[in-house]
Formats: C-alpha cells, sequence, structure tokens
C-alpha cells in the first residue's frame, strides 16, 4: 500500500516500553525457570503495571514508575503463586537493560539523518531511561528523553504530551508522535500531535474520542511516512 507522507514534521517522539524497547524479552530471561508462566506472567505484568498508573493518576496518587513496576510484579506474582524473590529481583533488573527492537536504531538513524529532531516520552522514571536508552545505544541519538516524573501525572494525562511543546518549542502540528500502545496513540492525538500507532500485534484501533493519523507495523516504516 501506497501512503502519501505526513509533512510539516520537526520532532518526532517516541514512547518507550513496546515502542522502542522490546517488553516480551525481558520475561524470557528467566523462561528456563518459568517454563509456560513466563507469557503468563508477563502479560499480567504489563497489564496491571498500566491499570495502577491510570488509577494512581485518577486518585491523585502518583509515584514513579518504577515503583509501579514493581507492585505491578508482585501482583502478578501473587496471582500465578510465584514467590521466588530472587526471580522477582532478576526481572526488575531486566527492566533496566530491555533490548530495543531489531529496527529501531535505524529507523532513528534514518529520522535523524533527514534533520528531524528526536525524543522519547515515557511514564519511565528518569534512571529508568537513562540505563535503558544506554543499554542499547539508542541515547546518542535523542536530543532529549521526556519523564512524566516531571509532571507527576502519567498518559494520557494532556499535561504529559504538553511536557514535548515545552521543551521543543513546536507546535503540536510538527511534532509526530509514535506508540506502540493504542491508548498512549489515542491520548497524543486528542493533544493534537500526528499520530503513527506502532500496530505490532495488529489489533484493532482503539474505541476513543481522538486516533492516530497513520499506522505501522514496525518503525522501519516511519522515514518515508514523516517529512519536513
Ligand atoms: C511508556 C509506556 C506507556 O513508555 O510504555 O510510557
Amino acid at each position: 500500500m501506497t501512503r502519501a507522507p505526513t509533512t510539516g514534521i520537526s520532532v518526532c517522539v517516541f514512547d518507550a516500553y513496546g515502542t522502542l524497547f522490546d517488553l516480551s524479552a525481558i520475561v524470557e530471561t528467566c523462561r528456563e525457570q518459568l517454563g509456560e508462566l513466563a507469557t503468563r506472567l508477563s502479560e499480567t505484568w504489563r497489564r496491571k503495571q498500566l491499570e495502577y498508573t491510570w488509577l494512581r493518576s485518577l486518585m491523585g496518587r502518583h509515584t514513579d514508575f518504577w515503583h509501579v513496576t514493581g507492585e505491578s510484579l508482585d501482583y502478578a506474582m501473587k496471582t500465578l503463586g510465584i514467590g521466588d524473590m530472587a526471580l522477582r529481583a532478576r526481572l526488575m533488573e531486566a527492566y533496566l537493560t530491555p533490548a530495543a527492537y531489531p529496527e529501531a536504531r535505524s529507523a532513528l538513524e534514518a529520522l535523524k539523518a533527514a534533520g528531524h529532531r528526536l525524543a522519547i516520552l515515557s511514564n519511565g522514571s528518569p534512571s529508568m531511561l537513562t540505563s535503558a536508552t544506554m543499554a542499547t545505544g539508542l541515547d546518542v541519538l535523542l536530543d532529549e528523553v521526556l519523564s512524566v516524573e516531571s509532571v507527576g501525572v502519567f498518559k494520557p494525562h494532556p499535561s504529559v504530551y504538553a511536557l514535548v511543546q515545552d521543551r521543543f518549542d513546536a507546535p503540536p502540528a510538527n511534532v509526530a508522535f509514535m506508540s506502540a500502545n493504542g491508548w498512549d496513540a489515542a491520548g497524543a492525538a486528542a493533544f493534537g500531535f500526528h499520530v503513527a500507532w506502532v500496530n505490532r500485534a495488529g489489533l484493532p484501533r482503539e474505541i476513543l474520542p481522538a486516533g492516530p493519523q497513520l499506522e505501522v507495523h514496525s518503525l522501519a516504516e516511519l522515514p518515508d511516512l514523516l517529512k519536513a
């Protein structure tokens, strides 16, 4: 399918976990020990992690993403009857050194070479994001790594997306936002960004008040679609 490129873009902003960093690989580090529970642990952990971000935001009880990640892992382990604290420590440690999706580096390099400024905008705490960007070597390609910690509320609160404008002094129409999370894509589109949903899993679109203009299956498609 040929698609017309989106023009007028000067800043390309990426969600982190699930978009640049492969979350499924984190639990793989323990698959030998967990066996078939690995997939269920991974799915429950991620689902609870996101639910807790939304619930804490609604409750006005923010804590950083590292704590939310630990609390959601505790819940997931309890659900599956896993009590091994050494395993818990290994999984949390693995979160600090995730793998990037194989196409992430070349996609970012091509967008940078085309003159776009590049950033991450993530729920992750600053120290988690520093660790992950350094572990994957993507740090050298990014102009900015923005964390929700500076506003104390999680995505998809509009004040999170506003961090991009504060930093880059670019109107939302000049910003392309990429996320593999359909709900994050909706939040960014509601804010006014051009949004590309990285629909790796082939899911249906979320039924929410705003949605992505572009849908791709891999980051590799982006350089041809986002133009200055
Ligand atoms: C993030 C989560 C939503 O990186 O994946 O913000």
